[in-house]
């Protein structure tokens, strides 16, 4: 019996997961595929390095080629990250006709278009559950279990690292900058961590579940991406004395044939399934029209979840080389020629609630004049909040309205700022309800 075999391109964290989950499960592994899965070739700039995993002699190479030139590997991981060269190793393994699975959300998200057109025109496998969510199934239940849904929305906290940051924030009432120094230090964020405080990393993987869900390309300048590195404790505690809770969500709505795509922090209900989710844990939320709510939950970065997810995607391609079968679930989810283009709308037409903290002058006569500017734009409150009295000086005048165009809320935002009584520019979040 033939056995399927792996070249593994990136040593590194999830690298070395995947060498851990293939030896610790290699039985059930076996058990699932049919044949024995064996781990070839790992190929990496860095062989010295002790990874804490044992491999057998010779299968460490510093060459790419040794597992792309190798007709005998059935199935190539690329685990390096970025764009170059990983761009290139995965379409030349896609030309040389082996299976492919990749982490690289970022590769996905800005060059998925070239990629897995060369999967479908060559008839090869790409597997990517690892992209999106770390070890949760998303990318599986979006071109399966959920295949038969029509989706009308997908929410949810797509990065853990900025999740962990304002778990801290909101547990410990302390400020972004402080928690992110800790969290370097504690390995939780990288130390150049704008890719995930910036909201570029959840984007990335919005726009990747967006083109699955909806059968369209997406181009990351369409996604409105806010961070939250702006974010400050006196809106946390703000937020909770509403019976709300700050999370970064990645936020893509179907509504009159085009598509909302948006990363934000986002107030949600303290009590929403949303909420309850801390520290690095992802969860993403679905609307399906047929299946109503789903919610998965888990562990979006790490070594194993990650691995786990890899390894299910080497899993399943394996299988599909022992059936002589491929692209039979296709990587785009929609079969090519049904793809379509469904435009972005822009940020400015979009919908929300919104919550404004403006910092004015505590004298008669504000909330009028504010409230007036509001209703001028056809902006409705839902409610106010003012704490404190201090009677000619600064305080800060919470506002949080009815659902309102954001076109509006900014020129009205404009207006408010230039207020002789608005003493610094108004906070601005979005909120939603997730009913
Ligand atoms: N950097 C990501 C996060 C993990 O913090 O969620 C990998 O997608």
């Amino acid at each position: 019996m033939k056995a399927i075999q792996v070249g593994l391109i990136g040593f590194g964290t999830v690298g070395s997961g995947v060498v851990k989950v293939l030896r610790q499960n290699a039985d059930v592994i076996e058990k699932r595929v049919g044949r024995p899965v064996v781990l070839a070739r790992i190929a990496d700039l860095d062989v010295t390095t002790d990874r804490g995993v044992q491999v057998p002699a010779g299968t460490l190479t510093t060459k790419v080629g040794d597992i792309l030139d190798d007709p005998a590997i059935d199935i190539v991981v690329e685990l390096i990250g970025g764009h170059e060269p990983a761009k290139r190793f995965i379409l030349q393994a896609i030309e040389r006709k082996k299976s492919v699975v990749t982490a690289n959300k970022a590769l996905l998200a800005d060059h998925g278009e070239e990629i897995f057109e060369a999967a479908f025109k060559s008839t090869v496998d790409v597997g990517f559950e690892a992209s999106v969510g770390g070890g949760i199934p998303i990318i599986r239940s979006l071109t399966e279990g959920l295949a038969g849904n029509r989706v009308a929305s997908i929410m949810g906290i797509m990065n853990g690292t900025s999740n962990y940051i304002l778990t801290r924030m909101t547990n410990e009432h302390r400020d972004f900058a402080e928690i992110l120094q800790e969290a370097k230090r504690e390995g939780y964020a990288e130390a150049d961590p704008s890719l995930d405080v910036d909201g570029i990393d959840a984007a990335h993987k919005l726009a990747i579940m967006v083109n699955l869900a909806y059968g369209t390309p997406v181009r990351m300048a369409e996604i409105f991406t806010e961070g939250i590195s702006g974010l400050s404790t006196v809106d946390m505690e703000f937020a909770k004395e509403l019976g709300l809770t700050i999370k970064l969500l990645g936020i893509a709505k179907l509504r009159d044939q085009s598509i909302e795509a948006r990363v934000h922090p986002t107030l949600v209900p303290a009590g929403s399934p949303i909420a309850q989710v801390g520290g690095v844990y992802n969860a993403i939320h679905l609307i399906g029209d047929a299946v109503g709510d789903v919610v998965l939950y888990g562990k979006g970065a790490g070594s194993l979840p990650t691995a786990s997810a890899v390894v299910g995607d080497i899993i399943d391609l394996a299988r599909n080389r022992i059936s002589g079968v491929a692209c039979r679930v296709p990587p785009t989810s929609f079969q090519w020629e049904h793809r379509q283009l469904i435009p972005i709308r822009p940020m400015a037409t979009i919908e929300s609630m919104y919550y404004l903290r403006c910092m004015v002058k505590d004298q008669p006569n504000v909330l009028s004049k504010i409230s007036g500017i509001l209703g001028g734009h056809g902006i409705s409150i839902s409610s106010v909040l003012q704490k404190g009295r201090k009677a000619g000086q600064t305080v800060p005048l919470v506002i949080l309205t009815h659902r309102s165009l954001e076109a509006a809320i900014q020129t009205a935002l404009r207006e408010i700022n230039a207020l002789p009584l608005v003493s610094e520019p108004t906070t601005l979040l979005r909120m939603e309800e997730l009913e």
